[in-house]
């Protein structure tokens, strides 16, 4: 497994690759990976042949009073976990080759990142496009991955590629869950024993807004949100930051449900905000 650490030899690998008729499969993250991201980095082995993931964990999606400092960080961990399923490269840069001195580019996606998670973290939707713009024109991929528990930033990014025309295909894979149903992420790491009982709410929420959506023919989004906030709230130790019913393939807020339909929330949990999502369709 190679390590790369700059842009330029990034590139000339990727190039290199190319020119010898190889596909690249990508996995951006953050590292302090877990199942979630050794989901998308076993799907890119099976649909390429060569698999890069990144490790970086971009300032420019943190707000001012969020948790960049601290967000979990394990590279040697995550190497060993990336070199267990021989992913044949990681990219991993540091702060000031990603954003060298006078670096001064922000994509601005417009309004699909100021709904939802944009309204309490406004700037984190740009700041996640220009980066994944950065590293797409760094690692040149045929494919990259992934995974729908952040759903709004998979549309973003489908936004992204879809109007700076990147030759890349977005695959979106399945939220992968503890057997207990909370979805896996690096912030889950934060929580302590209470908080991470009361993180189960969140599924039990989602899979109720479904059942209300299809076994009970419910149509009218506030009613099942309603239905779904009374639930968390008894929860003492969870604060619901939102929780909405959007159109999957603009995000746009829906009031009569149609099928298919995405139940987006996000609460907090002590300082730790979490999201989820559920995709409810026809069965
Ligand atoms: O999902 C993440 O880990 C990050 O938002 C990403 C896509 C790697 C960009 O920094």
């Amino acid at each position: 497994m190679q390590i790369i650490k700059t842009i330029k030899e990034m590139q000339s690998l990727s190039r290199r690759l190319r020119v010898e008729g190889k596909t690249i499969g990508f996995a951006p993250t953050m590292g302090a990976l877990h199942e979630g991201h050794l989901s998308l980095v076993r799907r890119s082995k099976e649909e390429n042949d060569i698999t890069v993931v990144s490790i970086f964990v971009n300032p420019a999606q943190f707000g001012p009073n969020e948790d960049f400092q601290k967000y979990p960080r394990s590279a040697e961990d995550d190497l060993q976990k990336l070199s267990t399923l021989h992913a044949d490269a990681v990219f991993m840069p540091d702060n000031n080759e990603m954003y060298p001195e006078g670096f001064s580019t922000s994509i601005n996606i417009g309004a699909i990142g100021e709904i939802l998670c944009g309204v309490s973290r406004p700037g984190h939707f740009n700041g996640v496009a220009t980066i994944v713009a950065r590293l797409f024109n760094t690692v040149m991929p045929d494919r990259a991955y992934f995974g729908r528990k952040d759903f709004q930033q998979t549309a973003v990014i489908k936004k992204l590629v879809r109007e700076l025309n990147f030759d890349t295909d977005i695959i979106v894979c399945p939220t992968v869950r503890e057997p207990d149903g909370l979805a896996m992420s690096s912030r889950n790491a934060y929580l302590n024993m209470e908080e991470r009982k009361s993180s189960l709410i969140l599924y039990m929420a989602l899979k109720l807004g479904e059942e209300l959506i299809l076994s009970r023919g419910m149509h009218d989004a506030s009613t099942v949100k309603k239905e779904m906030a009374t639930l968390i709230k008894t929860e003492p130790l969870v604060d619901i930051d939102y929780i909405d019913i959007v159109n999957p393939r603009n995000l746009d807020p829906v009031q009569k449900i149609m099928l298919p339909a995405a139940i987006c929330l996000a609460v907090k949990i002590g300082n730790t905000r979490l999201i989820d999502n559920i995709i409810v369709e026809k069965s």
